[in-house]
């Protein structure tokens, strides 16, 4: 499973690179808002940093203004995924873009045939959100299980199930376990993936010992 950055924090972004474990990075206008800088600015300095899929959202709710904004962000780099949100006009715009080879990201998924709908339209990725559907009382893991037996399916689906909305590094493992494709991750949540107290405790007993002879 690939593991993406979730995050719009360029030092936060620069320090996950140098573990050599981070595919990619997902932002959003929310996580864009909290840095105080402009949108492209900073698509364009993460790219710097970080050579994979980097999704950028879209914001217009028009069809010709959304294709208009998509192509434009798609042109800022490469490396761009265009996100778009669920929907009717969402669903138009995915297929006029794929068609014309644009990357997209199919956002705020949190029902199967919104998966299903998306990568039939040609998405990239699509994501649903684990922890929203979590906090509303349902099972987000459901979603990411049932979204990957689909795909399986049927073989003509190469779009990859992006899980997103992760709170926790169980959530990391149960979407690796359900067969999601890429878990985008906080940054928070990927330090606490490297930690565990016993190798803490671990490394202290061994360094401890290791006063007994000389270093090599
Ligand atoms: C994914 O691409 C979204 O940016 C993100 O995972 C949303 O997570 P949240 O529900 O914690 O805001």
């Amino acid at each position: 499973m690939k593991i993406f950055l979730d995050t719009a924090n360029i030092d936060d972004i620069r320090t996950a690179a140098k573990l050599g474990v981070v595919d990619g990075i997902t932002t959003n206008p929310s996580l864009v808002a909290k840095e105080g800088v402009q949108y492209k600015d900073r698509i364009l300095e993460i790219a710097e940093v970080i050579d994979g899929p980097l999704s950028a959202e879209c914001v217009s709710l028009e069809i010709s203004e959304l294709c208009e904004e998509a192509r434009r962000v798609a042109s800022w780099h490469p490396n761009v995924v265009v996100k778009i949100p669920m929907g009717k006009v969402g669903l138009e715009a995915i297929s006029t873009l794929s068609s014309e080879g644009i990357k997209i990201n199919c956002t705020l998924i949190f029902s199967v045939n919104q998966a299903f709908l998306a990568a039939k339209a040609g998405a990239t990725f699509v994501s649903p959100f684990i922890g929203r559907l979590n906090d509303g009382g349902a099972d987000g893991m459901i979603l990411i299980r049932e979204c990957a037996t689909i795909f399986k399916n049927y073989p003509g689906i190469s779009t990859e199930i992006l899980a997103a909305s992760i709170r926790g590094p169980r959530d990391v493992t149960d979407v690796a376990l359900a067969g999601a494709h890429v878990a985008t991750i906080p940054p928070n949540v990927l330090a606490q993936m490297i930690e565990h107290p016993l190798t803490d405790r671990g490394i202290d007993a061994f360094l401890a010992d290791a006063k007994s002879y000389d270093p090599v």
